[in-house]
């Protein structure tokens, strides 16, 4: 598809020398075949408005299904943010890696999670590991109307052509270095432990409600309770 008009100029070039503040750190997981359900609950769980935007289109929920069900997780890379209960609040598809300078960029945080910087720190670690792929080009394919979307690939530098309600963004990206290999390593190993971590937690609070769940039925049922 071409989009030949409205080339506007990347807002980082005009941004001040000192570049934006660093973001606050975020776990972020690489998600792997074992989180495909958790994938498509997460995308199942995007109201329509939001189905059209990240897909173009409002996609039911077969279409979401067949979506979840073609990701490759050998070739590509999919990455995800866990709240303390484990559900998968945000993710990020990283496509077309394989055999190919090329990637396409796609993302989606639940409706209650937006506006905290997730959209932005997948977008900055899907780079890093595009880089570490040894893609040079990644590509966003948006809605022009998409104005959180295209504010953080603009924010990242990226070229922005718009053609009728469609717009594509292209960040070239540097080559991989070794501090990029080493920040994608301690990334993952931060993400890592801080997972075990809620995964702990979770299990504590699972136990804490089944101890709430008894006592409240040891409250309502006073009797049987004794029995
Ligand atoms: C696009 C999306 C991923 C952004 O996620 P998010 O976590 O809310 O975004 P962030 O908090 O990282 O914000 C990123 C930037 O967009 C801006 N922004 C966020 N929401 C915005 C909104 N509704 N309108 C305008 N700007 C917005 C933020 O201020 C921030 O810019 P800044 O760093 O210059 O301040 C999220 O809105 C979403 O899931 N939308 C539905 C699916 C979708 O559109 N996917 C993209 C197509 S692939």
């Amino acid at each position: 598809m071409g989009f030949p008009v409205d080339i506007t100029t990347p807002a980082a070039s005009s941004a001040p020398a000192s570049g934006p503040p660093p973001r606050r750190w975020i776990p972020i997981r690489s998600l792997a075949e074992r989180h495909r359900p958790r994938i498509l609950a997460h995308l199942l769980a995007l109201p329509e408005a939001d189905r059209y935007l990240r897909f173009g289109y409002a996609a039911s929920d077969a279409q979401i299904a067949r979506y979840a069900d073609l990701i490759d997780f050998a070739h590509d890379e999919v990455f995800g943010v866990f709240n303390r209960r484990l559900e998968l609040i945000a993710m990020a598809h990283l496509a077309g890696l394989a055999d190919s300078r090329e990637a396409e960029f796609g993302v989606s945080v639940l409706p209650k999670a937006r506006g905290r910087g997730y959209g932005a720190r997948l977008f900055d670690h899907a780079v890093l590991h595009a880089r570490n792929r040894g893609v040079d080009m990644l590509l966003i394919h948006a809605l022009t109307q998409n104005t959180a979307m295209l504010r953080i690939a603009r924010n990242a530098g990226a070229t922005v052509q718009s053609e009728g309600g469609e717009t594509l963004a292209r960040l070239r990206l540097p080559p991989d270095s070794l501090r990029s290999h080493l920040d994608a390593f301690l990334e993952s190993s931060a993400a890592e432990v801080d997972y075990r971590l809620k995964s702990q937690g979770k299990r504590s609070d699972e136990v804490i409600d089944g101890i709430g769940d008894i006592k409240q039925q040891m409250t309502d049922n006073p009797r049987r309770s004794e029995d």
